[in-house]
């Protein structure tokens, strides 16, 4: 059965007395498949699931759109109940900020500023005191987020590790169509010639996770883009797993964000970097 709560005293009295380990999935609604990924893997690794449905307005910026975020409560309910949710915390603005945004905030620091940062100033400070809330109010031991938005990711572990909060984070792996395109709602604001240009991002980066060294992933990426008609790139990174400086062995990160049309794409894959003789 799946409860619903919708105030932080419900939410306790339903999440009292559970024994073995809790899993979190913190969403904003309006779930899509990226979503039901994530439960099934809180599912496969947990006892117990609870996944948050609140739409942020901390994480909004001026003239983005937090008033038209869709909420859709009563499906979003459907997809926690068909996933297997215990609980469902889908609590009000003034149940979660009842003396109006707070004062005190986590600070994302600079990688809060870069990449996606970079054009969401404060984006990522909303992003980390919504999330340090829910995991306190849910008290989970394990969480799961999308690899899809992979800053967000960086920083939340970056957040545990630097604040010492007692939680596991996982990523799950990008859902992609059979073509490689990213899954992701903005998809939808795609012509059918904008879809087939938006290939060269997923492609690009497949090319470049082919190379062992930043250079030439990064000529490779550039080579693709660069042939993808209407496509405007914002930036295309190299990174360590955790956003920093690219290493020249081992685990790394492709980032790349661009516009096509009107619409704005992120994706990104992992690396390995070094180990050719
Ligand atoms: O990824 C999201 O949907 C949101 O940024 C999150 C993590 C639920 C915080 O509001």
């Amino acid at each position: 059965m799946t409860v619903l709560a919708r105030t932080i005293a419900d939410l306790r009295q339903a999440r009292d007395g559970w024994d073995g380990a809790v899993a979190a999935v913190l969403t904003m609604g309006a779930l899509h498949d990226g979503h039901r990924e994530l439960m099934r893997a809180a599912r496969a690794h947990a006892d117990r699931l609870v996944v948050t449905i609140f739409v942020n307005p901390l994480q909004f910026g001026p003239g983005e759109d937090f008033e038209r975020y869709p909420r859709t409560l009563d499906a979003d309910l459907a997809v926690c109940r068909a996933e297997g949710a215990d609980l469902v915390f889908a609590p009000e603005r003034a149940e979660m900020y009842p003396d109006g945004l707070p004062a005190v905030r986590v600070d994302a620091g600079p990688l809060g500023e870069v990449y996606e940062g970079a054009s969401r100033p404060g984006h990522f400070t909303g992003v980390l005191t919504v999330v340090s809330k829910l995991f306190l109010l849910t008290r989970a031991h394990l969480t799961f987020f999308g690899e899809k938005d992979y800053q967000q990711l960086a920083l939340v572990r970056r957040m545990v590790r630097d604040l010492n909060i007692p939680i596991d984070v996982r990523g799950v792996p990008t859902v992609r169509e059979s073509d490689g395109l990213a899954r992701s709602s903005r998809n939808r604001y795609l012509s059918a010639e904008q879809r087939a240009a938006a290939l060269v991002l997923s492609r690009a980066l497949h090319e470049a996770a082919a190379q062992s060294d930043t250079q030439s992933a990064l000529a490779t990426a550039r080579k693709v883009l660069a042939s993808g008609a209407g496509v405007e790139v914002d930036y295309l990174a190299v990174t360590d797993p955790l956003l920093g400086p690219a290493p020249a062995d081992g685990p790394a990160r492709m980032l790349v964000a661009a516009r096509v049309g009107g619409t704005r794409l992120i994706d990104n894959v992992p690396l390995q970097l070094g180990g050719v003789s």
